[in-house]
């Protein structure tokens, strides 16, 4: 039987808010704090900070009754039996995660604490942050029986967080103490239960009452190690399989048949072969860098890491030089730019290879009108418009008399484009694509030169020579 449990989640950025969102979604009762004034004010009067499926719904269907917002951590920290840090741990110039927010917000929490409280970790944070949150408590005063620290580190993905969080893998519990155990477990007791997806309310997702997700309860080092582990893995993966493209490029070898045989076998699994312009976001890059720290500090030779870094930098130069010689070269060329955000989905550009790439044809001299449905407004804050640098508000208004258009993630919407449309508007049927959107024998059907990763370059089939033999028509092609 479930019960409720008043929950304090700090931060209020991807993690914190969804997290905050989904527990009360469970029937928890949760204050939401952050110490940005105007993001408190936006929540309260309705406003959701960032585009993600079913949140702004979850917030306006438990914000007037147990989901509240406030900057006031004391109250909200003594109100609570369980409060989540959920700050951000940026990347320091070392590499390493800076933790200056986890250690302010757990002195506020010394500060507030007046009766027993778990502290949960819910940020990526390196191992051993538990036990400096333990310390930091001690040396604040606060007796060893007011508190527990505990990591339950979560997984979700920006775009689809909200269905992560609610229809998760797996729910990590790093735990020292029966009674912190207790209480998580009574958390999420909706979901392990299966309770949750019997709700006609329920979000929808995988997880179902008869196969709920499993609960894993394991040591406070282990859950923070299982975070950034993950997460590194999936990195590799991914860097992996973008050689494996480069390799199947050189080869005449279609690399999105490669990684649907890899991914055949159960030990390697389809998910994640997916090559491209390499991974961006929030989260790999800072956590493959930070992991690496912690492992330095270990006396531990993660170089498999360095290696997984340098592949993704070089992903994109290598992407960049694939429109170049599809067009020769950059000065004075429109260039049709689809997509933005570090993926498709989402809002965030945070180390979105997309605006690396762009960033790299403006240098060159391109004349760039670019669209996300999403992330334009952020993008403008990073790379401003002006006489070669446009944003426009659709697909075609971007297209209008480019010499090329360059897809560079992977918005459903960029894979259900009207290709002959496109084809009529386009000044040179030229597409160059980062995230393999479309099947290279029908685009060159349909009249299009195609470049993408993995995979022969196509010219358009009506041209004399045959689709695939593009680097006699290009010789620079794939040498540049
Ligand atoms: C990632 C993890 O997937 C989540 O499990 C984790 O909780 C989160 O980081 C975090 O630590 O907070 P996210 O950054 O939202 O989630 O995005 P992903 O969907 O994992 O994509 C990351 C990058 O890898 C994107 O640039 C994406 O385009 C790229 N990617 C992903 C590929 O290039 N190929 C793939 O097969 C998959």
């Amino acid at each position: 039987m479930s019960r409720r449990i008043s929950i304090a989640v700090v931060g209020s950025g991807y993690v914190g808010l969804v997290a905050a969102a989904c527990f009360a979604e469970l029937g928890h009762r949760v204050v939401c704090v952050d110490n940005d004034e105007a993001k408190v004010r936006m929540l309260r009067e309705g406003g959701v900070p960032i585009h993600e499926k079913y949140l702004p719904g979850l917030l306006k269907r438990h914000r007037s009754d147990r989901l509240e917002f406030t900057h006031d951590l004391r109250a909200a920290v003594r109100a609570a039996q369980a409060v989540f840090i959920a700050v951000g741990t940026p990347q320091s110039q070392t590499g390493s995660a800076d933790l200056s927010y986890v250690d302010v917000v757990a002195s506020e929490i010394a500060h507030a604490i007046d009766g027993y409280k778990v502290v949960v970790e819910k940020s990526t944070v390196p191992v051993y942050t538990n036990e400096w949150i333990r310390r930091v408590m001690a040396r604040n005063g606060v007796s060893q029986q007011l508190f527990d620290v505990a990591s339950n580190p979560e997984f979700l993905r920006e775009g689809t967080a909200v269905t992560d969080f609610l229809h998760a893998d797996r729910i990590v519990l790093g735990v020292e103490s029966e009674r912190a155990a207790e209480m998580l477990q009574q958390i999420y007791e909706p979901l392990s239960s299966g309770a949750y997806y019997q709700s006609e309310h329920a979000i929808p997702g995988a997880r179902t009452a008869g196969d709920p997700p499993p609960v894993l309860l394991t040591s406070t080092k282990a859950a923070e190690i299982i975070k950034h582990a993950s997460n590194a893995f999936l990195a590799t993966k991914i860097s992996f399989i973008n050689v494996v493209a480069n390799i199947c490029e050189a080869a005449g070898a279609d690399v999105e048949e490669v990684a649907r045989g890899m991914g055949m076998d159960s030990r390697i699994g389809p998910r994640f072969l997916q090559a491209g312009v390499g991974y961006g976001g929030s989260c790999f890059p800072k956590d493959v860098a930070a992991f690496r720290h912690v492992a330095e500090q270990m006396n531990v030779d993660f170089g498999l890491l360095r290696e997984v870094e340098k592949i993704n930098t070089e992903q994109r130069r290598r992407f960049f030089l694939k429109v170049r010689s599809a067009l020769w070269t950059f000065r004075g060329k429109r260039i049709a730019v689809l997509g933005l955000a570090f993926k498709g989905g989402t809002d965030d550009i945070r180390e979105s290879p997309a605006l690396d790439v762009v960033e790299q044809m403006l240098h060159e001299g391109a004349i760039i009108r670019a669209y996300d449905p999403a992330a334009a407004e952020r993008a403008q804050e990073v790379i401003p418009p002006g006489p070669r640098m446009q944003y426009v508000e659709d697909v075609y208004a971007a297209a209008e008399d480019a010499d090329a258009v360059v897809i560079l993630n992977d918005w459903q919407e960029f894979a259900e484009l009207d290709l002959q449309r496109l084809r009529s508007i386009l000044r040179y049927p030229i597409m160059v694509d980062a995230r393999n959107l479309y099947d290279p024998t029908a685009m060159a059907k349909l009249g299009f030169s195609y470049l993408s990763i993995g995979r022969a370059a196509v010219l358009p089939s009506r041209h004399p020579r045959e689709a695939g033999d593009l680097a006699e028509a290009y010789p620079n092609l794939l040498l540049a």
